[in-house]
């Protein structure tokens, strides 16, 4: 018997378009709402798609390239491509499975999960599903950080990733308006209850205490474990996230969800890998949609990418297999790019492969 992409349990998915229509056609409308949206008037969701169509690959005929490695490594994480995927949160809203899925599909494919806070599963849940994936642990700088920290260490992740950008949820007026309240068992993965406020009721009653650079450095010594600061946008955070003791800087809008209007990740990456001048290794997420916007970030400076939306579809879609094929996907599209414009490698994905594209 053939499959179709409408059979999601093993949907012979070739296009990573195909999963994103998969997806978007299994979610009930108000989930569907949830993940694509943006905040405010979503100037900056897609600002991150535009920022992606100004920018060129310039071809190299007649390279001699033909089997390119796309592998690399994050902080000592091996990973077969420069992807990671993102700690999105409430990811039993889009399979019941949510980032145990994820992460199976990552230890498949020898790709990296950054698994969340909020999630629906815990830290040692995704852990156990799948150890060799389940290598960073995402956390708010909240007062919960250091036990929250604590858990993360103990179910043996590598490094954490501190979302620096979140004191309070953006204003997300399509969620507003669909009156979107999910059961709180989606965001409940890591929900302790120990005495110390959790974060999904302080965030519920928006009443989070906003950090500043200084406690998250004395926060962050406290744990044995190097950092990733999620959510950099100007060079000014990126020196002040390095000063803080960060491994390692994500340039970020949250995927357009957090402030509207922002500048869109790929605008001010060049700018921010030039300020950090290689003393930590710069990621970069928010609007990657295909391997060509991996490519893209790779030449502009970036390190690895981290894809948010692009794995909830693959989820969505057909659960570990709905990733898996995302991923096989992003990495086919990425080797054929490199093959055409001549990169046989990572390190050599570098500036000079791509242009800005010429005024109309
Ligand atoms: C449904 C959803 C939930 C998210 N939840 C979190 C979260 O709990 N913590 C966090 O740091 N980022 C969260 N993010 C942001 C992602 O980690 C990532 O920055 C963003 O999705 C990247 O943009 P992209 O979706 O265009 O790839 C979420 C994103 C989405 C789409």
């Amino acid at each position: 018997m053939t499959s179709t992409p409408t059979d999601p349990a093993n949907a012979d998915f070739l296009a990573l378009e195909e999963i994103h229509a998969a997806a978007l056609r299994a979610l009930p409308a108000e989930v569907a709402g949830y993940l694509e949206s943006g905040a405010g008037t979503e100037q900056t969701l897609r600002a991150n798609r535009e920022a992606f169509t100004r920018w060129v690959i310039r071809p190299r005929p007649m390279s001699g390239v033909t089997a390119p490695d796309t592998s690399t490594q994050v902080l000592g994480i091996p990973l077969s491509l420069p992807v990671l995927t993102a700690p999105f949160g409430g990811d039993g809203l889009f399979a019941p499975d949510g980032h145990l899925a994820v992460a199976r599909a990552n230890a498949a494919c020898g790709t990296a999960s950054i698994v969340p806070e909020v999630g629906t599963f815990s830290y040692a849940e995704v852990a156990a599903a799948a150890p060799a994936a389940a290598r960073i642990g995402q956390l708010h700088p909240y007062e919960s950080f250091d036990s929250v920290a604590k858990r993360i260490r103990a179910a043996g992740y590598t490094a954490l990733c501190v979302t620096v950008d979140c004191p309070v949820m953006g204003f997300r007026v399509r969620s507003r308006m669909s009156r979107f309240r999910p059961d709180p068992v989606v965001w409940s993965g890591n929900v302790v209850h120990d005495g110390t406020p959790n974060i999904t009721e302080t965030y519920g009653n928006r009443i989070v205490q906003s950090w500043t650079w200084d406690r998250l450095t004395e926060a962050a010594a406290r744990q044995d474990l190097p950092w990733i600061a999620k959510g950099i946008l100007t060079s000014e955070a990126a020196e002040q996230a390095i000063g803080a003791g960060a491994s390692a800087i994500l340039v970020s809008n949250h995927g357009g969800r957090q402030v509207d209007p922002a500048a869109a990740s790929l605008d001010v990456l060049p700018g921010i890998v030039e300020t950090v001048a290689g003393r930590v290794p710069v990621l970069l997420d928010s609007g990657v949609r295909t391997g060509a916007d991996v490519f893209l970030a790779l030449a502009l400076g970036a390190d690895a990418v981290v894809i948010g939306r692009l794995a909830a579809y693959g989820l969505a879609a057909a659960g570990e297999h709905g990733v898996r094929r995302t991923i096989e996907l992003l990495t086919e599209e990425l080797r054929t790019l490199m093959i055409l414009a001549g990169t046989p490698d990572i390190p050599s994905v570098a500036p000079a492969t791509v242009a800005r594209r010429a005024p109309l």
